[in-house]
């Protein structure tokens, strides 16, 4: 009889812990969002070819909107929504994302997400900046996406799901990483303050060059798949900001953990909605909307990261630097050294290297 019930018991007991689907390629997956960028200019700066060096880099990875917010919540919800933002952060139908969102998915399931965010107070803090003035403003909302989510913010759960960046550092230490989150640099660490210096890497990359390390530690330790990525190119192809022989929204994204082949870059066609596919597809969740159920995930990659890209190649867009792709990709056609790449990206990039410092560096993009 005893053995009767305790077995009872730990069977529910098991129910109950096993009620979270066990994730395909990763337990837990980190994006870290930096801002209004250029695929080319960011391959070549040496954090950020550290990180490289640990991982993918995506040559053939695109942006979605040169409004920054329509990204993060098309990453959110699979819906590329124009209404987002409507260039005043101020207007309460603003910044609202009222769409379902993997987080609604992820609760459902029983999986945990929470946002680590530079320079926030915490505390469910709902104003547009802090410090809450244009001048010393570090946080923006219009970068924080769990802040635009309507169903979260101000909700008592806000005050856990969106947290400051030192949590990240608290919960790797005590193991408690969640199974999704987002990392949000400040506006100084995010490479969007061109206005505050000519050179948008001159905070971020010493900043990157610091955290990076972490980072890839805790890809490690907690079995997960880390993205940094840019929400939008710079280059918009007006004549503020021209693209000359760049692609208008190429981006660069980089992945690691130890799921992901190191020092190596791969042309598969991707951009923000492959994020969603990504981790829908490694818990099993259903899609949101109809693009991130068309979007391909990070899957070949994570499936045989040894073989490379088994899939037909898309080619290699002009002007983006890396190798070309021939056949249809068998083993490790496509991963290129970074090396390679860089060293392409550098060439290729000179002319829009030179038309930056004469002028498109220092010049903000607003959003
Ligand atoms: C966001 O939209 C929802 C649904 O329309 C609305 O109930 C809510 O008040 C809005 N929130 C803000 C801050 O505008
Ligand atoms: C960008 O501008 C150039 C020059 O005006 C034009 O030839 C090219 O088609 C444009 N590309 C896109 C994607 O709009
Ligand atoms: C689905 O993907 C194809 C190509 O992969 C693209 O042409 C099409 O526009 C996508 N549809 C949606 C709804 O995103
Ligand atoms: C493509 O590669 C696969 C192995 O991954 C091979 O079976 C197939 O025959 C190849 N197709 C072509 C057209 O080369
Ligand atoms: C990355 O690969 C290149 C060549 O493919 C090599 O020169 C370089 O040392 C590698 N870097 C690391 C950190 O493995």
């Amino acid at each position: 009889m005893i053995n009767l019930i305790s077995t009872a018991t730990l069977l529910a007991v098991t129910a109950l812990v096993s009620a979270a689907p066990k994730g395909k390629w990763f337990d837990s997956i980190g994006i870290i969002m930096s801002e209004n960028e250029d695929f080319w200019l960011t391959a070549q700066q040496p954090a950020y070819q550290a990180l490289i060096a640990q991982g993918v880099l995506a040559t053939n990875y695109f942006g979605l909107s040169h409004v920054s917010e329509q990204n993060y919540a098309a990453i959110i919800t699979g819906v590329l929504d124009p209404n987002i933002y409507r260039g005043d952060a101020t207007t309460p139908a603003n910044l609202n994302i009222t769409y379902p969102t993997i987080l609604d998915q992820l609760k459902a399931n029983g999986l945990t997400y929470k946002q680590y965010t530079e320079s926030y107070p915490g505390g469910c803090y709902l104003p547009d900046m802090y410090p809450d003035d244009p001048v010393n403003a570090l946080y923006y909302k219009r970068h924080s996406p769990f802040n635009m989510i309507s169903n979260l913010r101000g909700t008592p759960e806000c005050s856990s799901a969106i947290g400051t960046y030192d949590d990240f550092a608290n919960d790797v230490a005590k193991g408690t990483l969640p199974n999704y989150f987002w990392i949000i640099p400040n506006d100084l660490h995010n490479t969007h303050t061109a206005d505050k210096d000519p050179n948008p890497f001159v905070d971020a990359d010493p900043w990157t060059a610091a955290e990076g390390p972490k980072w890839v530690a805790a890809a490690q330790k907690a079995n997960a798949l880390f993205i940094n990525t840019w929400d939008e190119s710079r280059c918009d192809n007006t004549t503020k900001y021209p693209c000359g022989t760049h692609l208008d929204q190429q981006i660069a994204t980089i992945l690691w953990g130890p799921m992901v082949p190191k020092n190596t870059t791969n042309n598969k066609y991707w951009n923000h909605f492959s994020i969603a596919r990504t981790v829908e597809d490694n818990w099993g969740l259903k899609p949101l909307a109809t693009a991130d159920a068309n979007a391909t995930a990070f899957d070949f990659l994570l499936a045989n990261p040894s073989a490379g890209n088994p899939s037909a190649g898309n080619p290699l867009p002009s002007g983006s630097g890396g190798g070309s792709t021939s056949g249809n990709g068998t083993s490790g056609d496509q991963a290129h050294s970074a090396a390679t790449l860089v060293k392409a990206s550098m060439s290729l990039g000179l002319m829009g290297m030179v038309a930056g410092l004469l002028g498109v560096l220092p010049n903000v993009v607003s959003f």
